[in-house]
This record gives structure tokens, C-alpha cells and sequence, in this order.
């Protein structure tokens, strides 16, 4: 039986808001990798990916996810590229149900509209064109990486929240 649940999919899909409702109905410890990563690092993501590159991010993130990968009953709020890494998913799948959020480009533009700064990869002034290639470019690798998908894109936060629960019953899920 699994006692983790792990959130992956592009920025903007809600995988931070629908967590953290999930980790409270659930009774999961809610854990944040990008946090986590910055904590270790001293600096934010921004500065992380001005001093060392999108490399140096990377690494750190693989550091991360090989600690909290062995700890039980977490709701794992992962950043977008969790899944481009795959001893990450292999490290996560040894004890969490992984889930993808989906949503469409036009509804991941709105949202992370107001958050561009803290996203090195979405700086400046984003085209939905450059959103739509690298998803495009990611999807085979949410695809092999998710146990189930919720397209999030016509839903509140608590719709989501509930089709997940809801569909996580066919997982055996260790619940406290
Ligand atoms: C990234 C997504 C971000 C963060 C970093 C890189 C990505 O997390 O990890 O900026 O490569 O998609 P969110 O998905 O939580 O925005």
C-alpha cells in the first residue's frame, strides 16, 4: 500500500492549490519540493537559475526528491520538470501515486499571468505558442511518468480535489 500521493504537470495547472487541500482532507504532511529546494539552496528559483542554470536547478531538485522519496504520507506538490529526470519518478513511484494535471495552454496562460516572475522558464513576456511547445515537448513525459490524469482546465480547485479523491479509491492509499 502507498502512503504518498505526488502531483506533477505543467505551472499553472494547480498542482500547489488542489495540494494543499488534498494534504489537509487527506491527512498528509503537504510538501512543497520547489520550497524544499530553495530552503537547501538559501536562494529563490529566479536566483537559482541566474547563478547555476537550469542544470544547477535540476540537481538540486534530484537532491530533494531522493530525501522526501522516502518518507511516508505526504501530499508531494512536485515543480513542473519534476518528471524530465527520471530517476525521479522511479524514486516517487516507490511509494506515491503519481497524478498529472492537465490544462489547456490559453487557461495555463491566465493563470500563471500574474506569477510570471517567480517561473524563470515562463520570464518576460510568454507566448502561448512557446507554452503549447514545451508542452508538447513534456507530454510524453507526464504521460509515462502519471498512474491517473484530471484535466483541470473547466474546474474550481475543489472539483479537482474531489475527482482526485475519488479516483485515487481504486489505489490502495495508507489513510492515518
Ligand atoms: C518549473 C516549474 C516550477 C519550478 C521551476 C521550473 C518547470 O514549478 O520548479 O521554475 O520546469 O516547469 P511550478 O510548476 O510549481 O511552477
Amino acid at each position: 500500500m502507498k502512503t504518498n500521493i505526488a502531483l506533477i504537470g505543467f505551472m499553472g495547472t494547480g498542482k500547489s492549490a488542489t495540494g494543499k487541500i488534498l494534504a489537509r482532507i487527506l491527512k498528509k504532511k503537504y510538501v512543497e519540493v520547489d520550497f524544499l529546494i530553495t530552503q537547501e539552496a538559501g536562494k529563490s528559483i529566479p536566483q537559482i537559475f541566474n547563478d547555476e542554470g537550469e542544470i544547477g536547478f535540476r540537481d538540486k531538485e534530484i537532491n530533494v526528491i531522493k530525501i522526501i522519496a522516502c518518507r511516508e504520507n505526504q501530499l508531494i506538490d512536485c515543480g513542473g520538470g519534476v518528471v524530465l529526470n527520471r530517476i525521479n519518478i522511479d524514486r516517487l513511484k516507490q511509494d506515491a501515486v503519481i497524478v498529472w494535471l492537465t490544462a489547456s495552454p490559453d487557461e495555463i496562460l491566465r493563470r500563471i499571468a500574474p506569477e510570471r516572475e517567480g517561473r524563470p522558464l515562463m520570464k518576460g513576456k510568454v507566448k502561448k505558442s512557446e507554452i503549447r511547445s514545451l508542452l508538447n515537448f513534456r507530454k510524453p513525459f507526464y504521460e509515462r511518468s502519471a498512474d491517473l490524469v484530471i484535466d483541470t482546465s473547466n474546474l474550481s480547485i475543489e472539483m479537482v480535489a474531489s475527482r482526485i479523491i475519488r479516483e485515487l479509491q481504486e489505489y490502495e492509499i495508507f489513510n492515518p
